[in-house]
């Protein structure tokens, strides 16, 4: 495999399998994140996949298995779809900072990108399979291999068939007008928006229907939610909460955290995301702790799969401020003030005020 070129603007949290997250004021320069600045979420190394050899096999509760070479899929219709990823790990660091959360990456807050996808339809291809009467959930399963307790194998995951059979989730072979790159699941990765990042299953090798959810570590322990009691030692793995839909979210990403700015407006610029398809109804900023709110303008947007890029102008006296910001979805739900209420021992779906520290001189 050849080497992956790391852009100087992302910022490796770890190099082997590679893990990075752009630098914040990326996010907002663009409402489309360019490729090569996406964050990059891999449990595994990448892995070499020969477009010439490579099959996707659909099977499982089917009427008729498949194995679809890229070319089969060509039979299929073709559709775009505006979608952001968000890991359901974004913005542990701070909720490490609450209490440690030991083994899992300590991600900031930019585990999240927005892109264009064109591919096939996830639901022409289970429809030409013909899912049969007990089908419930879709699973995936990746070309790459990890390791986790001794074990290896291939990294999965599973949505419900009903989301599966949306329109917007698809087989994507291009982001933002490219072909899609290895290191983001090319030739083919699947595309579930409005789901945890996890979901989008890179280099997809196989799509099975069944009754139940994966029991892929990755959707059977992973990526659940669990109460703050729970430890490593004491956990039941079968009780958590499969993560699916992304909660109501919004990151500060200009100023920087420890910006020193002159006097006079200062102009607040970030992401907000709603899950499950919902949009952005607002969101507030403030800079005396949740006294005071302004109104941000959403400034770019698509649909409810993709962010919103907002801006807000504050004035601040010198000395040192802390800005404050939280979104409203279009189900008038919001977030929680402090990390701490939402602190799991996973460390997922941090969606707590985000707060930034400056200085104004
Ligand atoms: N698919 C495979 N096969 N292997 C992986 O490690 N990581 C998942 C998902 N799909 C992963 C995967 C996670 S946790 C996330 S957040 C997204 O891919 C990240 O996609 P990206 O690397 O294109 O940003």
């Amino acid at each position: 495999m050849a080497a992956i070129e790391i852009h100087p603007r992302l910022r490796v949290r770890q190099e082997s399998p590679l893990n990075a997250e752009p630098e914040p004021a990326v996010l907002v320069e663009s409402f489309r994140t360019p490729n090569e600045l996406f964050f990059v979420r891999n449990h595994g190394d990448v892995p070499a996949v020969d477009p010439e050899s490579y099959r996707l096999t659909v099977d499982g509760l089917v009427e008729s298995p498949l194995s679809l070479s890229l070319e089969d899929l060509q039979r299929f219709s073709r559709v775009t779809v505006g979608a952001t990823l968000q890991c359901a790990g974004n913005r542990r660091r701070e909720l490490i900072e609450v209490l440690p959360i030991p083994g899992e990456l300590p991600w900031a807050s930019e585990a999240i990108s927005n892109a264009e996808w064109s591919g096939v339809p996830l639901r022409e291809v289970l429809a030409a399979a013909g899912p049969q009467a007990g089908a419930r959930h879709a699973a995936f399963l990746g070309l790459d291999e990890t390791e986790r307790h001794g074990h290896r194998f291939q990294f999965g995951g599973s949505v419900p068939l009903e989301k599966a059979m949306h329109p917007e989730v698809l087989l994507a072979d291009t982001m933002n007008g490219s072909p899609l790159p290895p290191v983001h699941g090319g030739p083919l990765r699947v595309v579930v928006p409005g789901y945890i990042g996890a979901r989008s299953v890179k280099w997809i090798s196989r799509i099975t229907l069944q009754e139940n959810p994966s029991d892929n570590y990755f959707q059977a322990k992973a990526y659940r939610l669990f109460p703050p009691s729970v430890t490593p030692d004491s956990v039941d793995w079968e009780t958590g909460m499969m993560l699916g839909e992304s909660p109501v979210n919004s990151v500060i990403c200009s100023p920087e955290p420890g910006a020193r700015l002159p006097a006079g407006p200062v102009t607040v610029r970030g992401w907000a995301m709603a899950g499950g398809g919902r949009e952005i109804a607002r969101v507030d900023v403030s800079a005396d702790g949740g006294r005071i709110w302004t109104t941000a303008e959403l400034e770019s947007r698509d649909s409810g799969w993709t962010w919103c890029v907002w801006a807000a102008a504050l004035d601040l006296p010198p000395g040192e401020h802390e800005i404050l910001c939280r979104a409203f979805d279009s189900a008038a739900q919001t977030q929680p003030a402090h990390p701490a209420q939402v602190w799991n021992f996973k460390g997922y779906a941090n969606n707590a005020w985000h707060r930034v520290r400056v200085a104004i001189s």
